[in-house]
């Protein structure tokens, strides 16, 4: 048997071919536009999504035996609010995770309902990127679009609408709505109500291992399958990444390097952050899981590449780094504001401390420990929740940086492993498609039959020293600058 777990980035689609015993066949994925059609705001069109993803499936599926593909499954960028109306139609691009526009609703709910009643209808507080407050915004800033809204749905969520007619969520990527009572795994009459909609326009909630429909058969024949190939619900793809890392059970931690920056650790029992600085989500393993966010952690290094040096050798660039522990210039990674911990839509990008010495080097190395002073700032919460975390999984683009995992073993003093698969997402996926199928018994047992670590990176007690005390520089700079963001 087959299992193709489906990707949906925020930057492409990276479709993953698995068979039963957990290898991969073959890896393919497509890129499309991301848009910033004002500072803060970050759109996408769901059919480039579709038009992608199908695209990118028909080679993934081009020299295999398609008798064989049992099953179809999905981790997929969180938060973003897609709206279809009566015939289908997408109303407007999908607002994405890492927006910041819903400011004003942000502020409505976590003050003048407030936090303490938020968090116990969701077991969570308002950030600008969860769907909730986008919801809000549309009813206030575009009313006609709002009241054509027949379906809303998750990014992934889309994709398995289109290939199964299928209008389904899960309870992982669910969670990050803020429209669901995360405890009790099922939608929150307390929420739906504030943010003016039914729970007919909201898709039906699955476990992300379940078998949510098939392929319609127009579409089985496009892609050359049999149309009783199932569609498991999937997860968002933080949960999924967690998954392909086999961050699953209790206390296990991973983090993701991409686009975002996430701190993840998976909980048998559900719990909540008292401050709610980190997120308490359903996971896909059937349990819970807490998590920290960055908006900009993999992209601050895009960012300085593309843009600023246009220069596309990323490895050349990292070469002259051999100063750790001692680099004298910052950067504050908020280069589209930051949710975990400072829950700040207006937060920007930062250099500090560069001198008529300062390199090229230091730079790159300021973006890279900036982003991992940024993770720290979330495992500090987990500490301080007593949650004993010695090691971390890793994945995401950023993990294929050697450099760029030593840094974040030192700077977390924590022991890093990376896994023999890097698409951990994608790789997530397939194994819960698996699931779905009846080839595991468990998310779990799919992960420890499927998942291994070829890495491991030790911290060093001399540069965790180091690094120690220029985490409490950067974590002084933030609250420095913070009236400076509102000015500018
Ligand atoms: C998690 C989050 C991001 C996106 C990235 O809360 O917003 O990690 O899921 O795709």
């Amino acid at each position: 048997m087959l299992f193709v777990g489906i990707d949906l980035g925020t930057s492409a689609v990276k479709l993953l071919l698995m068979n039963e015993k957990g290898e991969i066949q073959k890896i393919a994925s497509r890129e499309y536009p991301l848009y910033f059609p004002r500072p803060g705001w970050s759109e996408q069109n769901p059919t480039d999504w579709y038009d992608k993803t199908i695209d990118g499936l028909k080679e993934l599926l081009s020299d295999c035996d398609k008798s064989q593909v049992a099953g179809i499954s999905f981790g997929g960028q969180m938060h973003g609010l897609v709206v279809l109306d009566e015939r289908d139609q997408v109303i407007r691009p999908a607002i994405l995770w890492n927006d910041g526009r819903s400011e004003k609703q942000v502020e409505y709910l976590n003050q003048q309902i407030g936090k303490d009643k938020i968090s116990q209808y969701t077991a969570n507080i308002a950030f600008a990127g969860f769907t909730a407050p986008k919801i809000l915004w549309m009813r206030e800033e575009e009313p006609e679009n709002f009241a054509r809204i027949h379906r809303i749905m998750l990014p992934k969520d889309y994709l398995a609408y289109r290939l199964s007619g299928s209008f389904v969520t899960d309870v992982s990527d669910a969670s990050g709505m803020l429209l669901m009572d995360v405890k009790n795994r099922c939608w929150s009459k307390e929420m739906l109500s504030l943010c003016g909609i039914i729970e007919d326009q909201l898709p039906e909630l699955h476990e992300s291992y379940e078998v949510v429909g098939a392929l319609l058969p127009k579409v089985a024949a496009e892609l050359g399958l049999d149309h009783k190939v199932k569609v498991i619900a999937g997860a968002g793809d933080n949960a999924a990444a967690a998954v392909g890392t086999g961050t699953v059970g209790d206390g296990a931690c991973n983090i993701s390097l991409g686009t975002s920056g996430t701190l993840f650790i998976s909980n048998h029992k559900f719990g909540v952050d008292p401050n709610n600085a980190l997120h308490s989500f359903a996971h896909a393993d059937g349990h819970y899981h807490l998590m920290g966010c960055m908006l900009s952690a993999a992209s601050c290094n895009k960012w300085w590449m593309d843009e600023i040096l246009r220069d596309s050798d990323y490895v050349g660039v990292q070469k002259d780094i051999d100063k750790l522990g001692e680099n004298h210039v910052y950067f504050l990674p908020y280069l589209m504001g930051e949710r975990s911990p400072h829950n700040d839509p207006l937060a920007r990008g930062a250099f500090v401390g560069m001198s008529m010495d300062t390199t090229r080097a230091d730079m790159v190395q300021s973006i890279f420990e900036g982003v991992a002073f940024g993770l720290r700032d979330s495992l500090e919460v987990a500490r301080q929740l007593e949650i004993p975390l010695t090691s971390t999984r890793i994945c995401g683009g950023g993990a294929k940086s050697p450099l760029w995992c030593k840094m974040i073993a030192n700077i977390l003093n924590l022991k890093v492993e990376r896994i023999a698969v890097e698409e951990g997402p994608a790789l997530g996926a397939a194994m819960l498609a698996a699931v779905g199928c009846g080839v595991f018994p468990s998310v779990e047992e799919a992960a420890q039959a499927i998942v291994r670590v070829v890495d491991v990176i030790q911290p060093k007690p001399d540069l965790v020293e180091k690094y120690q005390d220029r985490y409490q520089t950067f974590r002084q700079l933030y609250p420095a600058l913070k009236e400076i963001y509102r000015q500018i």
